[in-house]
């Protein structure tokens, strides 16, 4: 008896049929032609990581979402949920032999065991952006002006999403000056930045079994009131290491033409724990979705993993929040612009003439899509259109004898007659 069972993609997980590769093909376009602009060099690395790397270097969140297994030969392995402490690793094993700064990007899938809420998948493809070797932040300014020009190139006008940035320098600061040591830093930064995501009764827990006192932890969670830059500064003071370097980065943020685009937002911490400086996360205007994007400066990854004492700063933008927000704008509408020719025949005798007509378009460099049995002139003409081709040859017995065909514009839904001699040249 037949086995009817048909099977769904597992959990989380999505299939893409060819319509859905039009809008996929059409993010990871813009991802790549932005990246090659600003001068970023492409890697890639495999989605199977060791599991140890991955302990080490994410964060707790992240830990606990990662998909892992032992190989055949008992190694601990897993599917990657993020591709920094990869990339990481690659640097750090040719760190003699590379000419710093390096400017490298790579667009791959990613794993988390997450809770599905919009936006949130448990596999998603991830561009990554990132600049090794540079301690100016003007190489914030440079990835976050690049991730706009991918925006741009998707159609996204700059009212469409906003880039929230903070600073751990800055909140590292406040922390200190509210008395709390360095070393309760760390904890503090993983348990503020899950505020709004867990009650803050949960939050001061956190920052208890962090280190911090009870008499700490309203002033802590105070700090997350601050509403502007120049409030963080005054209670600062202007002198700061802190805010000299976010001053200097919203200056070269401003020489990129991208200052419009950020909104300074101290509950931006991220919840990765190698982050170090600057740290931002882009969001769509009007707040509903998960973020478009989240990166910012890691310091100290590369030299915690054996590499040098080499700084960094880097993005990972998800194509599934993206492609949500195109989808909503309907500048989503994959209507491609017409290309290339479809070809066939009406009757099987010019099955070979037609064939050697696609092969001689192909040769050529053009795109031509050969119907591979007969057709007739009503079925064919209407697939050719809504294969959005741009011209269509149809070989009939009348044609193939006269030595001539005729090429149909489907734009204009014009016919040139053309001699098949100089077609198969
Ligand atoms: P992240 O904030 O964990 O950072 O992820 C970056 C982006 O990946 C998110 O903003 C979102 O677009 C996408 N993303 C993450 N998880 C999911 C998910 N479950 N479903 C769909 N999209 C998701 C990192 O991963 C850092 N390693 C980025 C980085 C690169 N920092 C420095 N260099």
């Amino acid at each position: 008896m037949a086995d009817n069972t048909t099977f769904q993609p597992p959990r989380g997980m999505r299939d893409f049929y060819p319509e859905d590769m039009r809008l996929r093909s059409r993010i990871f376009d813009a991802w790549r032609t932005a990246a090659e602009q600003s001068g970023f060099e492409a890697y890639d690395a495999c989605v199977v990581e060791s599991l140890e790397l991955l302990k080490r270097k994410a964060g707790e969140e992240i830990v606990d979402q990662i998909y892992h297994f032992q190989d055949k030969s008992g190694r601990d392995l897993a599917l990657r949920p993020e591709i920094t402490p990869t990339l990481a690793r690659m640097v750090a094993a040719r760190q003699g032999g590379l000419a710093f700064p390096l400017k490298w990007y790579t667009i791959g899938q990613c794993f988390r065991y997450e809770r599905m809420t919009r936006g949130r998948k448990r596999e998603h493809y991830q561009w990554n952006l990132d600049i090794i070797g540079e301690e100016s932040v003007s190489a914030e300014a440079e990835i976050l002006a690049t991730a706009v020009r991918a925006m741009q190139q998707l159609g996204l006008p700059p009212e469409a999403y906003r880039i929230h940035y903070s600073s751990r320098t800055l909140l590292s600061a406040l922390l200190y000056r509210l008395g709390i040591p360095p070393e309760h830093h760390q904890p503090a930064f993983l348990a503020l930045d899950k505020r709004g995501k867990i009650p803050d009764s949960a939050i001061s827990e956190l920052l208890r079994s962090g280190g911090i006192s009870n008499e700490g932890i309203p002033a802590v969670l105070r700090l997350l009131e601050i509403r502007s830059l120049d409030e963080a500064l005054q209670v600062l003071g202007s002198d700061s290491l802190a805010a000299d370097e976010i001053n200097f980065f919203l200056a070269c943020a401003n020489a990129h033409g991208i200052l419009p685009a950020l909104q300074f937002d101290i509950g931006v911490i991220r919840g990765l724990s190698y982050y170090t400086g600057i740290v931002f996360e882009a969001f769509d205007a009007r707040g509903t979705l998960r973020a478009i994007f989240g990166g910012g400066r890691y310091a100290r990854l590369l030299a915690s993993i054996g590499g040098g004492d080499t700084s960094a700063v880097g993005l990972g933008f998800g194509d599934v929040v993206i492609a949500e927000i195109l989808a909503e704008r309907q500048s989503a509408q994959t209507e491609l612009p017409r290309k290339g020719y479809h070809v066939a025949c009406m009757h099987p005798d010019q099955l070979l003439l037609a064939t050697q007509i696609a092969a001689s378009l192909r040769t050529q460099g053009h795109c031509a899509y050969l119907a591979l049995a007969p057709m007739k002139p009503k079925t064919f003409f209407s697939k050719a259109d809504a294969a959005h081709a741009a011209f269509a040859i149809l070989v009939g017995p009348d044609d193939a004898a006269a030595g001539t065909i005729r090429i149909k514009d489907l734009a204009t839904r014009t016919e040139a007659a053309c001699p098949i001699q100089q077609l198969l040249e």
